[in-house]
């Protein structure tokens, strides 16, 4: 990474910007830095900019432009979602059904459902972190107004069945809001949302080389959601607030390169994750977890067998190699994940998972240069 002699492998957690998004940020501060409400000149070229990107991002996931509303980040768009059908006089028999190894995003708005007296279902999983595809459908029934399911666990690159479960759900419930939290599968899988189904999703920009701060509140036409913040009519009357302009241009050209250039990205991040697994498998007692399932290209979670996680992670830390230990907010409040704790891995053993996230800024030999790092690390610590 430029100007830095240290090998990140914590791009499931944020990303840097892609230098043409930093370009398009940068770009848009200057030349577009007016209110796009505005009546002048240069609110106009803001309000263009805007609109561009809104189409171009819009065209990236098969959605129409006007199903595109910008958020401050994966959280407000999940927030929104999850939460506003409960706030539109819903009956008190309306309920949510979700499941366990969300993220806080989602979990944490549903926990607030739940405090309204709404039902909550939250769906377990198996022991490699795959949702049970019959306990969610039969949890859904005619009082269900949201179903929420992630795209991908953004701790253990686990893929879930949603094709499979939206489809019998919606047999179940048409009416159901089918959500997806696509933030962490946006960064390695191309995703069309009509095609797919789901009537709602999350997507954040700086975990695909966009500025922090912007996301996407995606949400078909055939829905509308009561306004989650109040004030002025920005965002077709949806969201007040001053709109970040600059933010969505630097969205919108992450977006860009990263669409242009998946499939290679995808194939060199398969490749260094396989290396790097590779390479520790021969030498350490370790698990990785959904190692033979469907998962993400770029999330490796490793159980290190008899090592603190913690531990390793700072000295991993002292010699230049920044990992996690699942989400960062888990990490940061130092809570045990949810997410391997609904897996049912054992209480010991759940501190001794890391999460290592390759990204658009891993490079040809990294895998191999964080798999000796690792080694040596264990070797110095054991
Ligand atoms: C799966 C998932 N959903 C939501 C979020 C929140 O996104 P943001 O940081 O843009 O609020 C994250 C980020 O950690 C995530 O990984």
């Amino acid at each position: 990474m430029k100007g830095l002699e240290y090998l990140y492998l914590d791009h499931a957690a944020t990303t840097p910007m892609r230098e043409t998004a930093f370009e398009a940020f940068k770009d848009a501060e200057e030349v577009a830095f007016a209110n796009s409400s505005g009546g002048h000149e240069l609110s106009r070229r803001a309000k263009n900019l805007l609109e561009e990107s809104r189409d171009f991002i819009a065209g990236i996931f098969g959605a129409a432009p006007k199903e595109i509303t910008f958020t401050s980040g994966g959280t407000e768009a999940d927030n929104w979602i999850i939460k506003s059908p409960f706030l539109n006089n819903a009956p008190i028999s309306s309920e949510l059904v979700t499941t366990q190894i969300e993220h806080e995003a989602v979990l944490g708005s549903a926990e607030w459902i739940k405090e309204k007296g709404f039902e909550v279902k939250f769906i377990g999983v198996n022991g490699d972190g795959v949702v049970d595809v019959n306990e969610f459908v039969e949890s859904c029934n005619k009082e269900t107004l949201v179903a929420s399911l992630m795209y991908a666990n953004n701790e253990t690159g686990v893929i879930q069945p949603i094709s499979e479960i939206l489809k019998k759900v919606k047999d179940v419930n048409p009416e159901i809001l089918f959500h997806s939290d696509v933030v962490q599968a946006v960064a390695s899988e191309k995703l069309d949302f009509h095609k797919l189904g789901i009537d709602s999703a999350a997507i954040s920009g700086h975990k695909i080389g966009g500025p922090k701060g912007i996301g996407v509140m995606f949400l078909s036409s055939k829905y509308k959601l009561p306004n989650y913040f109040h004030g002025g009519k920005q965002e077709l009357e949806r969201r007040a607030g001053t709109v970040n302009v600059s933010g969505v241009a630097g969205l919108a050209a992450a977006l860009k390169e990263q669409q242009e250039t998946l499939s290679e990205e995808k194939m060199l991040l398969e490749r260094e994750r396989k290396i790097f697994e590779d390479t520790l498998k021969e030498k350490l007692q370790i698990k990785i977890v959904g190692e033979n399932i469907n998962r993400l290209s770029h999330i490796s979670n490793i159980q290190f067998k008899d090592i603190n996680s913690e531990t390793l992670m700072v000295a991993l830390d002292l010699k230049g190699l920044g990992v996690s230990r699942g989400s960062a907010c888990a990490s940061g409040a130092q809570k045990p994940s949810h997410v391997l704790k609904a897996m049912n891995v054992h209480d010991d053993d759940i501190n001794s998972h890391l999460r290592f996230s390759f990204g658009w800024s891993t490079n040809d030999g990294d895998g191999l240069n964080a798999a000796n790092i690792v080694l040596s690390t264990v070797e110095s610590i054991s």
